[in-house]
């Protein structure tokens, strides 16, 4: 059985609909995951919501209605149409009030219960609602004479309960070699050098159930507890794959073919969680751990981050309405870097909408089109070969495939547009439009157009996972379907082979791919 490309983004709660901060990790993975399967690898993605615990109960409460209805009607109506609408490609969507997680993480309960991990105890602390999260006195901060959260700014909350623990003490020796031995575990550096440095400082013991509220999964052995939602949340990368099926069934199948992970991908918030809690409940039960966290940075709005909990969130639609949604899938992962913070600047957009899409990418393509419409009755010409082209092409793929495989998506765009600037350099340089005036001029000209079209063809097929359907539209334009078949079907590493387009094909002008902005929006 080959082995999965696992890549999962959080599942985020569904106390309101989604921000672009949420897209931004969701359209990552759905970037990286397309160039995987177009690397032709066997790829499941998976992305889905956290519906448990205080945050979801009580933003249900305070609209009048229960948790169940509210989550129903905002993952109906708000998340799934969200992501289709953002184009995003996942194979699976998993909701943790589903059965298929219920059921196995109370299997998974049981089995660290049984073999001695978990214990009965009490605790007495700080939590924040809004992070779902036990705090130590040590992470707070004072507002007018308030012990509050630092991301939230809201007052923590004391609890005071009998709950069950999880040894997680145990497990910070484990932890720090595994990230000695594999740095790739856990990445930017930054991130790493966070998580190795908290785990230095030492790790308690986690209470891993509340008793005094029901919204979530019953513990099995003591149902007037339910289990900490972040316990619950986090085995859904597991459950949605399989997790404690017997191996020769369906989902213990799916499991051995998925697991471990690839690539968790996270926002900074949540790295510790996904971290440390995460691997050692795994390592707890004897199951790998994934093979890499990522954490990547911010959306900030007004130098903080942007949040559902605040009400600064920035809805996908209130962009996608004027820029469209290709250039939104762009915009975030080529302008910041992938792991730093980065604020949403309207005036950025729309320079850069304007001179990398419109005048970089989308103008090559429709005088391109239009002079292969003009000067070869819309006919490619006869297959040229031009080697300066191809080397720059084959330097572009190679920079693209190794900066996005490391999740540096800024520099595999760049790497790709930078060779979009070196073909449009190509025509400028060559002036074909003079060549015509000519018919003396006429194979001079067609090896100009030739090569042109196979450059847009490597195009199409290097940036269709960030820009799907303006890549389709090109696709269609320069008749390659019918001759290489389906875009998405072609492969990063044969893509810098020269001469794919035939002699003859049919090449079509399309409407602008980027078309002009209205001016003050
Ligand atoms: O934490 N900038 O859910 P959540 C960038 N349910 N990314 C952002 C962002 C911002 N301003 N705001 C949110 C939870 N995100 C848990 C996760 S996983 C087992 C459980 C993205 O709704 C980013 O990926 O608070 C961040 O980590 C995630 O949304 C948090 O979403
Ligand atoms: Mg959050």
């Amino acid at each position: 059985m080959t082995k999965s490309f696992y890549l999962t983004t959080p599942i985020y709660y569904v106390n309101d609909a989604p921000h672009i901060g949420h897209a931004y990790t969701t359209v990552a993975g759905d970037v990286l995951t397309r160039w995987h399967r177009q690397k032709g690898e066997s790829v499941w993605f998976l992305t889905g919501t956290d519906e448990h615990g205080q945050k979801v109960m009580r933003t249900a409460e305070e609209n009048n209605t229960v948790p169940q209805l509210w989550v129903d009607r905002l993952v109906r109506d708000a998340w799934k149409p969200n992501w289709d609408a953002l184009n995003i490609a996942n194979d699976d969507f998993i909701r943790t009030t589903e059965e298929r997680h219920t059921v196995r993480v109370q299997k998974f309960l049981q089995s660290l219960k049984d073999s001695g991990h978990i214990y009965e105890g009490k605790y007495e602390g700080p939590y924040c609602v809004g992070c779902e999260e036990f705090k130590l006195p040590g992470d707070l901060i004072e507002i007018d004479g308030q012990k509050c959260c630092p991301t939230h700014s809201k007052p923590i909350e004391l609890v005071n309960e009998n709950n069950w623990f999880f040894k997680l003490s145990g497990f910070s020796q484990r932890l720090l070699e595994h990230y000695r031995a594999n740095p790739d575990a856990c990445a930017p550096e930054s991130a790493r050098n966070e998580v190795i440095a908290f785990l230095e400082s030492g790790v308690s013991d986690l209470s891993i159930s509340r008793s005094t509220f029901d919204w979530g999964i019953p513990v099995p052995w003591d149902t007037n507890q339910v289990v900490y939602v972040w316990f619950d949340a986090l085995l859904n990368y597991a459950t949605a794959v399989g997790l404690t099926d017997t191996p020769d069934s369906e989902g213990g199948k799916k499991f051995a073919s998925t697991w471990p992970a690839d690539v968790h991908l996270v926002g900074k918030d949540i790295l510790r969680f996904h971290a440390v809690i995460w691997p050692a409940m795994l390592i707890a039960a004897g199951i790998e751990v994934p093979k890499k966290v990522f954490a990547h940075g911010w959306l900030l709005v007004g130098g903080e981050k942007m949040s559902k909990s605040k009400l600064t969130g920035i809805a996908p639609k209130d962009i996608t309405d004027h820029f469209g949604i290709d250039a939104f899938r762009y915009y975030f992962l080529r302008a910041i870097p992938f792991g730093s913070d980065g604020s949403f600047s309207w005036e950025d957009m729309s320079a850069r909408y304007t001179s990398e899409l419109a005048n970089d990418f989308g103008n090559l393509v429709s005088r391109s089109a239009a002079m292969i419409e003009k000067y070869c009755d819309g006919r490619l010409p006869a297959v040229s070969h031009d080697v300066a082209l191809e080397a720059e092409l084959v330097k572009a793929v190679a920079q693209a495939d190794s900066a996005i495989c490391a999740l540096d998506f800024q520099g595999g765009i760049l790497a790709i547009m930078e060779f979009c600037k070196t073909v449009n350099g190509y025509v400028t340089e060559k002036e074909p439009w003079i060549l015509a005036k000519d018919p003396a001029n006429e194979s001079a000209l067609n090896e100009i157009l030739y090569n042109t079209a196979e450059s847009l063809r490597a195009l199409a097929v290097l940036l269709n996972p960030l820009m799907p359907s303006t890549c389709e539209i090109l696709w269609d334009s320069l008749g390659a379907q019918t001759v290489l078949g389906d875009l998405s079907a072609q492969k990063i590493d044969d893509v810098a082979r020269w001469g794919q387009l035939p002699q003859g094909v049919t090449v079509t002008k399309v409407a602008s791919l980027f078309p002009r902005l209205e001016d003050n929006v």
